[in-house]
């Protein structure tokens, strides 16, 4: 099959689904690691964010992760338009419904809305690169510090993005859910034993890495972190 034939394919979509996936993953890793020092304000009230805009700064600056921001974004972009064309191609797949049909049975209710949680959290990230990525950016661009940790503080003052901010973190713990054990699949990572263990391990990290994204906004909203 040629290359270009292959991309197109059913198999091909997912392929490229799961490899975005595994490395929009590691970002995630990544960004929930150095946005928790948020929390080290808690412990000490003098920090003001030190540890937080070391850790910005770092990223923000480094020709190495800047160089990775552009395969983020494409990455981000072929897995959104990848998505969009498999949840098409799966609808029209099966144009009539089934006259009794217990999704539970076959699958989560979660795993049946990877489409729709996937546009929520497109439409959450539009907010957020609006929020913390542009101002970061033409601070950078103007070369005048720019201090984040004071940015959140003001963006989780507004209750409205605070909500925003929630819906988008669920949906994406959602997401997960099902996309981390998907990943692992689709690359024929398909075992009796192993099987029910990466599934764990994926609602695990959703859980956490969810959780910790949830407690930026709520923490600075109730007034811990400021
Ligand atoms: C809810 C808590 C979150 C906070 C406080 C937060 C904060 C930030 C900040 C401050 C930046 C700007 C970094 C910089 O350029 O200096 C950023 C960038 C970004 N965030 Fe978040 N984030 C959160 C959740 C998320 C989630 C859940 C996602 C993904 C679904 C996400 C995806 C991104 C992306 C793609 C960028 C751009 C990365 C880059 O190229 O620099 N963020 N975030």
């Amino acid at each position: 099959m040629a290359s270009s034939n292959f991309l197109t394919s059913s198999v091909g979509k997912k392929v490229v689904m799961g490899a975005t996936g595994f490395f929009l993953i590691s970002f995630l890793i990544i960004h929930v690691s150095i946005n928790s020092l948020i929390f080290l304000d808690i412990l000490d009230s003098n920090e003001n964010g030190a540890a937080f805009n070391t850790g910005a700064y770092f990223m923000s600056h480094n020709w190495v992760v800047r160089v990775l921001e552009v395969g983020l974004f494409l990455g981000l972009l072929a897995h959104a338009v990848q998505g969009v064309k498999l949840t098409i191609e799966n609808r029209s797949k099966r144009p009539v419904k089934y006259a009794v049909y217990d999704g539970n049975a076959n699958s989560k209710w979660y795993s049946r809305s990877m489409g729709l949680l996937g546009s929520l959290i497109l439409m959450f990230l539009v907010v957020h690169l609006a929020n913390f990525w542009y101002p970061t950016k033409v601070a950078l661009f103007e070369g005048h510090e720019h201090d984040t940790f004071q940015n959140i503080v003001s963006v989780f003052k507004n209750p409205i993005l605070v909500v925003i901010y929630l819906v988008g973190v669920v949906s994406l713990c959602f997401h997960l859910m099902h996309g981390f054990q998907s990943a692992f699949r689709t690359f024929g990572l398909v075992h009796k034993k192993y099987t029910p263990m990466i599934i764990s391990i994926g609602v695990g990290f959703s859980i956490v890495v969810c959780t910790l994204f949830a407690l930026m906004p709520i923490l600075v909203f109730a007034g811990l972190i400021s």
